[in-house]
């Protein structure tokens, strides 16, 4: 596969070119030459509105980043994905998450089947599960009904569904306990279970390849658990497990009814599988009806992805803004500030989404890139973060780009705290943008030598994300974007950003240190110094 190298392609040398101006215009003269310009750079997609507005861009820079996105051919790139085609190829795979959110009359092929009514199955199927569980009618082995639902799995199979359960918390059934188990470190595994009763408890083991270490040594250990407290019968496995994965034959290994197994398709990567029978958790918790509703939200944002122009298309905005602030700007990381406590895990799911996605050093054709790729996500609710880490950056030396998030209406209305926590994000933002200057500190009476420490550079670019209320339709939608986001900056870097050879290596060097670890005699070490003197240390140390 040739293609022009990004760094040549007409565009990006443009964007060159016009970088040194926009370096030297700060926000504040941007918003003073456009009274303007605050209604003008922002979107509304269904009643998720974006704006843009206090990045520092003009309509030249928006009019180069969509001329850059035209010669990537990001029109294109997107039709192959809506179309299965196996875009991920270096693993010869389709990548159809849209086709989870799909109507049930749609068609999408993948090898001429038309895929869409297998999803369905899976929902009707998850949708009976989810409904005998909630009514009480699914008994555990004793014929106790079901009161705790642990979810074991790790990545997206983990990341996804503990994001969803706390973001959607209130419109959870608060008779049911959940649990998220993903280290394989056993403290999560005690820790999560310790005041469950094991007659009362269903396990959900959620793994794509029912292969990971650590999901199946928590698997196992979840097993011993529950036949320890039921006398060792293991016909109690059938009824206190269940399994989501695409493997069927190590579901059936594992000893779980295949009965008891929701499928998912290799089609859909780990990270993008919140909204397949990986998401069953929650489905669990918000019930069919709310499932749905989420599933109606990622679907909206799907069609305006696969439609709008664009200028006008969210995803691919906020993707080229992210690729203007990372490749021209310089700004490395992108701090997500989501001002609601139901997001808190927003920014760890979006780490997995964004880093494991776009963190690649070399284009689709195996070439190395000689320019930045895949932005680092970070981030903590607001208000906690502004009492930690905004004095960098308010004040520090890096660019960071932030993403906020706000919702107009609270779901839990207690006096005064929604206006003051809306308030604040605001003023976050604004105050990024415009700073302070030495005139305006001193014109508060500050002594000469303080000025500098109290100066607000401003010009730090930010995105506001404003929606009415958080319910399961707008966390759809905010997840669809951040998705679509990812693939459309994947597409102008020109990599795969649906493999994740990366986390390979670690995995392999760790089996085969596992033995050096637990071996009753000494072994015989073949590290480098560091990692042998590591190993004998434990050793050592570990007792038992
Ligand atoms: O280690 C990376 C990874 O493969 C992720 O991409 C994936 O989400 C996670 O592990 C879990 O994989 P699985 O669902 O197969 O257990």
């Amino acid at each position: 596969m040739t293609s022009t190298p990004l760094t040549s392609r007409p565009a990006w040398q443009a964007l060159q070119n016009h970088v040194a101006a926009a370096r030297e215009r700060h926000l504040r003269e941007l918003f003073a030459a456009d009274p303007r310009r605050g209604e003008r750079l922002a979107l509304d997609v269904d009643g998720l509105y974006f704006d843009y507005a206090k990045n520092r861009v003009t309509d030249e820079t928006i009019r180069l980043l969509v001329q850059l996105a035209d010669e990537c051919d990001l029109r294109g790139r997107i039709a192959a994905m809506f179309g299965g085609e196996r875009i991920n190829t270096t693993e010869n795979r389709a990548v159809l998450h849209v086709v989870l959110r799909a109507p049930r009359e749609a068609t999408i092929l993948v090898d001429g089947v038309n895929v869409v009514p297998q999803v369905h199955a899976v929902l009707d199927k998850m949708t009976a599960f989810a409904e005998r569980v909630r009514g009480g009618a699914w008994k555990g082995h004793t014929g106790r009904a079901i009161r705790n639902i642990v979810n074991i799995g790790i990545g997206g199979s983990d990341l996804g569904p503990v994001m969803a359960f706390e973001a959607l918390r209130h419109y959870t059934n608060r008779s049911l306990t959940f649990r998220f188990v993903s280290n394989v470190d056993g403290t999560d595994f005690v820790e999560a279970t310790h005041d469950l009763a094991p007659a009362e408890t269903l396990f959900i083991v959620s793994s794509k390849t029912f292969t990971t270490l650590e999901t199946m040594t928590n698997a196992h250990s979840a097993r011993n658990w529950l036949l320890r407290a039921l006398s060792g019968d293991v016909k109690a496995v059938a009824k206190h497990f269940v399994a989501v994965s695409t493997n069927a034959a190590k579901v059936a290994e594992f000893g779980i009814d295949t009965e008891n197994m929701f499928e998912f398709w290799d089609w859909v990567g780990g990270r993008y599988s919140m909204d397949s029978a990986i998401g069953l958790s929650t489905m669990l918790a918000i019930g069919p009806e709310n499932f749905r509703e989420l599933l109606a939200g990622f679907h909206a944002m799907d069609e305006h992805f696969r439609t709008a122009p664009f200028e006008k298309n969210m995803p691919a905005l906020m993707a080229l803004l992210g690729v203007w602030n990372t490749n021209f700007l310089g700004a490395e990381t992108v701090a997500v500030l989501p001002y609601d406590q139901y997001l808190k895990r927003f920014p760890a799911y979006l780490q997995q989404l964004t880093m494991e996605s776009n963190g690649k050093r070399v284009t689709l054709a195996g070439a190395e890139v000689d320019y930045a790729t895949g932005q680092i996500y970070w981030g903590e609710p607001g208000t906690n973060g502004q009492h930690s880490f905004y004095q960098l950056i308010h004040q520090g030396t890096r660019l960071v780009a932030c993403d906020f998030i706000a919702f107009a209406q609270t779901l839990n209305p207690l006096g005064p705290h929604h206006d003051l926590l809306m308030a604040n994000v605001i003023a976050q933002a604004e105050a990024l943008a415009f700073g302070k200057t030495a005139d305006e500190v001193r014109a508060e009476g500050t002594p000469e030598w303080l000025v500098p420490h109290r100066v607000f550079p401003g010009n730090r670019p930010s995105n506001t994300i404003l929606a009415e209320r958080l319910t399961p339709s707008v966390l759809g939608k905010l997840i669809a974007l951040y998705e679509h986001a990812v693939f459309a900056q994947g597409v102008i870097w020109n990599i795969d950003s649906f493999d994740q050879w990366g986390v390979e290596l670690g995995k392999v060097l760790a089996q085969r240190i596992v033995p050096e670890l637990t071996a009753k005699e000494a072994p015989v070490l073949g590290h480098d110094s560091s990692t042998n003197r590591l190993i004998e240390r434990y050793r050592a140390a570990k007792g038992g």
